[in-house]
């Protein structure tokens, strides 16, 4: 048993009290061996533990360059992931769907059902598989657990209506009243105005293609590898593919990295000779970017299983720094010429590429992580030679983790000034750079032809220097 998250995100579509999975329902391993049965069952299981527990995709499936993190055959772990992340991509609209659909609201006790029936809807509404398919290895996966057994039927008459009028359902459905969480919409519209907002959330309904950081000669990858070089020098594939496949994955000639997270680390100007601290720095794409511009990199991380995942990726890479497992606000070393912290944060400029992120974090996790990234500013400024220079960034688009932050350090702290960006940085992409000078992506910048070639990672980062 255990405990559900009090909904932060709205309300769940129960209406008859607070659903518990039975404990069988984690206990008992999936027994079916209906081709197609396990990747939706693993779905629909991944979907409850972000929910109920908070725990976020990447730890059940791995991220993109993991070739099969979770050691389930990868066609399968393939479709569990499509499953799990378009359902929480458009949970908001599955949910309403289910409610109207189901009058007494989700039964007590009843299970695994809430993941089955979302897994279900999301097939139904938003996924290329046969409506029969879909319907049926819900009802199987309902018969499963003693727990929600007893709703087979409810399930298989819930589903076979949407699936006759899933074109209607699928219409009216709203990316920013339906498919955001209340507090994330309203956070959005009174920081970026109702425009900005509707396309931030619309930006989030497509899975866009992958972003790769390349070594070197980026035209020369985007002919081989079926793509284009952005104006930032991330080189966009056309379509999303598997990682490990790829020429020069092997070889390490790139890693992936989506086109806005590759920019904070080439604020910097790390250049050939200078030492260089990546305080947060795990799984490493930014210390990569440091390393391959000469610096000697110190890379600093709190995660002992993270840093062996950042050493992983530049031994492929063929890249060196130096590893130090250590929290950054105890952490003692000889102030560096040059720092990056890409701090903690409640990562919602990256829900395009994890829609999980937008239903497992609530408004409560922006102040807690507020605090430590102040913290964790002071600790970096202290670590920065006079005269270095410091990148501070998070994925985030709330602007108390990001431009407030940095309001706050300049108050607090006269030794340090900003270094405002300029647009001839990083591509001339002039939306990306705030009136202060600093670096603010958002999913809807960049656009392009197809939603999927289109958008960015929404990224605050902010450069300062040490007083000399
Ligand atoms: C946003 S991720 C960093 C991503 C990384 N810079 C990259 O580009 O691949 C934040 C990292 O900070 C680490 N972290 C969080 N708090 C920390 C602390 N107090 N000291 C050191 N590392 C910390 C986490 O373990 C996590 O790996």
């Amino acid at each position: 048993m255990f405990p559900r998250r009090p909904g932060p995100n709205g309300p769940a579509f129960n209406r008859a009290g607070p659903f518990r999975p039975s404990a069988a329902a984690q206990r008992k391993p999936p027994v079916e061996a209906t081709p197609g049965f396990l990747p939706r069952w693993i779905a629909s299981q991944a979907i409850l533990d972000a929910l109920i527990r908070g725990k976020p995709f990447e730890e059940r499936f791995g991220g993109d360059s993991e070739p099969n993190a979770a050691g389930m055959d990868p066609r399968d772990r393939a479709l569990a992931r499509s499953i799990a992340t378009v359902s929480m991509r458009r949970l908001g609209t599955i949910r309403k769907v289910l409610l109207a659909k189901m009058e007494k609201g989700l039964p007590r006790k009843a299970g695994p059902l809430e993941g089955i029936l979302i897994a279900g809807a999301a097939q139904l509404m938003f996924m290329d598989v046969s409506d029969h398919a879909a319907v049926d290895l819900a009802v199987r996966a309902a018969r499963n657990d003693p727990g929600s057994t007893p709703f087979a039927a409810l399930v298989n008459a819930v589903l076979r209506q949407i699936a006759r009028e899933k074109a209607e359902l699928v219409e009216a459905s709203d990316p920013l009243d339906d498919d955001t969480p209340a507090w994330l919409a309203q956070r959005w519209r009174t920081n970026y105005g109702e425009a900005t907002a509707r396309a931030i959330a619309r930006a989030h309904r497509d899975e866009p293609t992958l972003d790769l950081t390349v070594k070197s000669d980026a035209q020369a990858w985007a002919e081989k590898l079926g793509g284009r070089v952005l104006p930032t020098g991330s080189v966009r594939l056309d379509s999303h593919v598997a990682i490990p496949e790829l020429e020069g994955y092997a070889d390490g000639q790139w890693w992936v990295q989506d086109a806005a997270a590759a920019l904070p680390a080439q604020l910097l100007r790390a250049a050939p000779g200078e030492r260089i601290a990546d305080l947060c720095a795990a799984p490493g794409g930014k210390t990569a970017q440091l390393a391959q511009a000469g610096a000697t990199v110190v890379a600093v991380d709190r995660s002992a299983e993270r840093l062996k995942r950042l050493a992983g990726n530049l031994a492929r890479l063929n890249l060196s720094a130096e590893l130090s497992v250590a929290n950054t606000l105890t952490y003692e070393a000889a102030a560096f010429d040059g720092v990056l912290l890409d701090a903690p944060c409640s990562a919602t400029g990256t829900i395009r590429r994890h829609p999980d992120v937008a239903w497992t974090k609530r408004a409560s996790d922006i102040v807690t992580l507020g605090k430590a990234q102040s913290e964790l500013l002071d600790r970096a400024v202290a670590l920065t030679k006079p005269g270095g220079l410091l990148v501070y960034c998070v994925c985030s688009l709330e602007p108390e983790e990001g431009s407030q932050q940095i309001t706050d350090l300049l108050r607090r702290n006269p030794d340090v000034s900003r270094v405002p960006i300029e647009a001839g940085e990083i591509g001339g992409l002039d939306e990306c750079v705030s009136a202060l000078g600093d670096l603010r992506t958002l999913p809807c910048h960049l656009a392009a032809d197809t939603p999927r070639q289109s958008g960015l990672d929404g990224f605050f980062a902010a450069r300062l220097k040490k007083r000399g």
